[in-house]
């Protein structure tokens, strides 16, 4: 156990606040845990502003921002310490809790800049109005939707102020050395697992240079902090995101060839799995083996600045002793990116049974092995085969502790793992398609990829007008649940079957893709929008909902996941043509004369459309 300290900013609206600063004194009280902030005086000099101290709790109390982010994303005017120093000055020993709602704000009017205005906006130098690529797409609407898609990332690329340089510590910024593309919404800065999809979209939009980009950004994070954050800001440097710098290095380099590129960054992307294997990883014994495998775990215990409001609340009625160990909990489901989702939650649930930090993921897991297999190819193109067979052996024996540990013979899948009942989770969740996607089960085993394709029909994982939902556990209000979809997700799922031997799951594949993308198309056509999830129940479709913040618009991944999609089946996938008014024919039955015209109109759109092709 850790040395007991008191809670101190841990419990901050339960008034057991020691100073108004939060800083924690000694004191004893058993069962709490010492607090590790997200972001501290080791890796940062403005973790008094935007991950600990009373500016952020007063904002938070106050409730001044609807959004929690929109302060820590707010630059400061003057230094940490010279903001600091004004804040005693006007606001003296005042509890947070306490302070004047009005001086709070002009205060903040005074100290900081508005969210998001170390940002400039940039065209990517590598961008190209009609991509070869995206030209070879034949349904003409689909292409016309698709250089639509590639026109957003002149408005996601974002590009950091040089002066942020000059004064880093007066923003909660990473700086980064290239310009790179944003999901969009109030996600301003890079984010990690993101970027593998945006990446596989950039690749159709054949913009090499911008993908190089993204990549160096993530390997300079590597050098500098030892990982890769779950986004650029210095409220993510206690936790990550799944690890898909590696496989961004191979999408990159099938489609360029670049050996000087893998030579230049490849001691980065050993660094990062170093920090999986130092940071993040568990030995466990099973069937009387010791394996060692991968967990989302970060330290931090504390209410994530950016989601403050919603941290502080949601633990109001837990007690003090078990706060720490729900944020941290909250926290690594963050790491996982799926947050949040009954996945982690003990009941399945309510998220008060949160206990990620109980459970070693499979999808993380196969993600490792795939890891080891693309080093292993990486370092055979260069010619060192020394580190290329060392990496062969890795994945060899990981992959045994994979079937060991996850795959449940009975169900034909593999499953997370509960450290607490020694049991899988056997509920569905798409996540189960992760070994398929990255490969890691014997190649020769066909029968597994096809019990899992059956495990998913007979759950019922197709049945779904729009794509696969993120569970088929109802109610949880959770945005990583039933009914919303995730592009990550779906794009996985095709992917996995796509490259099956099997007939009847490349079709399903293929269908999917279909549902999937014209989903997309549709709430695009309706809300000149592309979403970061949707909803893939009912016959309308629409973005998603649920979860701690509004549904946000741009959006990095889902239109990187649709590129690749259309790219992949660009000569074979057809928008559906059927107007929708069929439908609506077939409700107005009673009605002869209504029918009729119905038809009539319905006959007229398809023939039109037939025509415009
Ligand atoms: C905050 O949310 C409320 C209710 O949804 C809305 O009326 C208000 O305009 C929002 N304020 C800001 C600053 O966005
Ligand atoms: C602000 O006041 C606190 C004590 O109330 C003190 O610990 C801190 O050093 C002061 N900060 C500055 C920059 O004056
Ligand atoms: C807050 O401060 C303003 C300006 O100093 C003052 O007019 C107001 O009365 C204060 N409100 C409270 C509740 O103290
Ligand atoms: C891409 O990068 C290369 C090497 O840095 C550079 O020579 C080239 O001009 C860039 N191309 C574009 C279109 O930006
Ligand atoms: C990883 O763990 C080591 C201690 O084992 C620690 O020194 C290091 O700071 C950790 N790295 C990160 C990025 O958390
Ligand atoms: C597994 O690890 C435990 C604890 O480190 C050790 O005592 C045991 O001998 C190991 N078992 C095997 C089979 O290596
Ligand atoms: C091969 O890669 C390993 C691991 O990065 C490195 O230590 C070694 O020096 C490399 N060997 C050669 C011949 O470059
Ligand atoms: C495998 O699945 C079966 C059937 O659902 C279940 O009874 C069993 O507990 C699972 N195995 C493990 C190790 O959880
Ligand atoms: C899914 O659809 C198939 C084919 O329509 C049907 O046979 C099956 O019963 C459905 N499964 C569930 C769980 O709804």
């Amino acid at each position: 156990m850790p040395p007991l300290l008191a809670a101190a900013a841990l419990v901050f609206f339960a008034s057991t606040l020691v100073g108004p600063l939060g800083a924690a004194t000694t004191a004893s009280e058993p069962g709490v845990e010492q607090a590790v902030h997200v972001c501290d005086a080791s890796n940062t000099k403005n973790w008094q502003i935007y991950c600990n101290g009373p500016i952020l709790e007063a904002v938070n109390h106050l409730a001044i921002f609807n959004d929690s982010k929109s302060y820590v994303d707010m630059p400061i005017r003057l230094s940490p310490d010279e903001t600091m120093a004004a804040w005693n000055k006007t606001f003296g020993a005042t509890p947070p809790q306490n302070v004047n709602e009005t001086e709070l704000r002009t205060f903040l009017d005074e100290y900081f800049s508005p969210p998001g205005s170390e940002l400039v906006n940039c065209t990517p130098s590598d961008w190209v109005p009609h991509p070869p690529k995206i030209m070879q797409i034949t349904d003409p609407a689909y292409r016309e939707w698709a250089l639509k898609l590639h026109g957003i990332w002149r408005h996601l690329c974002k590009q950091i102020r040089p002066e942020i340089a000059q004064h880093p510590d007066r923003y909660s910024l990473l700086d980064v050395p290239h310009e790179f593309i944003a999901p969009g919404g109030r996600f301003r800065e890079f984010y990690y697992w993101d970027a593998y999809w945006i990446i596989k979209g950039l690749i159709v939009s054949e913009m090499y240079n911008t993908t190089q980009n993204m990549i160096r950004n993530l390997a300079s994070m590597v050098e500098r902090f030892g990982f890769v954050p779950n986004g650029g800001r210095v409220y993510y440097l206690q936790r990550s995101q799944p690890p898909m710098l590696i496989p961004m290095v191979y999408e990159y380099y099938e489609a360029t060839n670049d050996k000087d590129f893998l030579r230049e960054i490849l001691p980065s992307l050993e660094k990062e799995l170093d920090f999986w294997h130092k940071n993040r990883s568990y030995t466990m014994t099973i069937k009387g083996t010791n394996v060692t495998v991968f967990q989302y775990r970060t330290n931090s215990n504390v209410p994530r600045p950016e989601s403050f409001k919603e941290d502080v609340r949601t633990a109001q009625t837990i007690s003090e002793a078990k706060k720490p160990t729900f944020w941290k909990d909250k926290a690594s489901a963050a790491e996982s990116g799926w947050d949040f989702s009954t996945r982690w939650f003990a009941d399945h649930k309510t998220l008060y049974t949160i206990h990620t930090t109980r459970i070693i993921p499979s999808d993380l897991n196969a993600l490792i092995c795939w890891n080891y297999d693309i080093l292993e190819y990486l370092y055979e193109q260069i010619g060192n085969m020394t580190a290329s067979e060392h990496y062969r052996e890795k994945r060899v024996i990981f992959r045994k502790a994979l079937n060991l540990v996850f795959y449940n013979k009975t169900m034909g899948a593999w499953f997370d793992y509960n450290l607490d009942t020694n049991e899988q989770n056997t509920e569905f969740y798409p996540s189960i398609v992760v070994p398929l996607f990255t490969g890691c089960y014997h190649a020769l085993n066909q029968g597994k990829s096809e019990r899992l394709f059956e495990y998913m029909q007979d759950v019922g994982a197709f049945n779904f007008s729009g794509g696969i939902p993120s569970s088929i556990i109802k109610d949880s209000e959770e945005q990583w649940d039933f009914p919303n979809g995730w592009s990550p997700l779906n794009h996985m799922a095709i992917e996995g079957l796509r490259k099956s031997e099997n007939a009847q799951m490349q079709d399903q594949a293929y269908r999917l893709a279909k549902k999937w993308v014209e989903g997309n198309y549709r709430v695009f056509q309706k809300t000149n929008h592309m979403w970061e999830k949707y909803d893939v129940i009912g016959t309308i479709p629409r973005p998603g909902k649920g979860g701690e913040y509004d549904v946000q618009d741009g959006f990095g991944w889902t239109n990187g996941a649709i590129l690749d999609l259309l790219n992949t089946y660009n000569d074979r996938i057809k928008l559906q043509r059927t107007v929708p008014v069929t439908k609506a024919c077939v409700a107005a039955v009673p009605n002869v004369l209504v029918m009729a015209a119905c038809l009539l109109i319905s006959v007229m759109g398809a023939l039109m459309l037939t025509q415009k092709n």
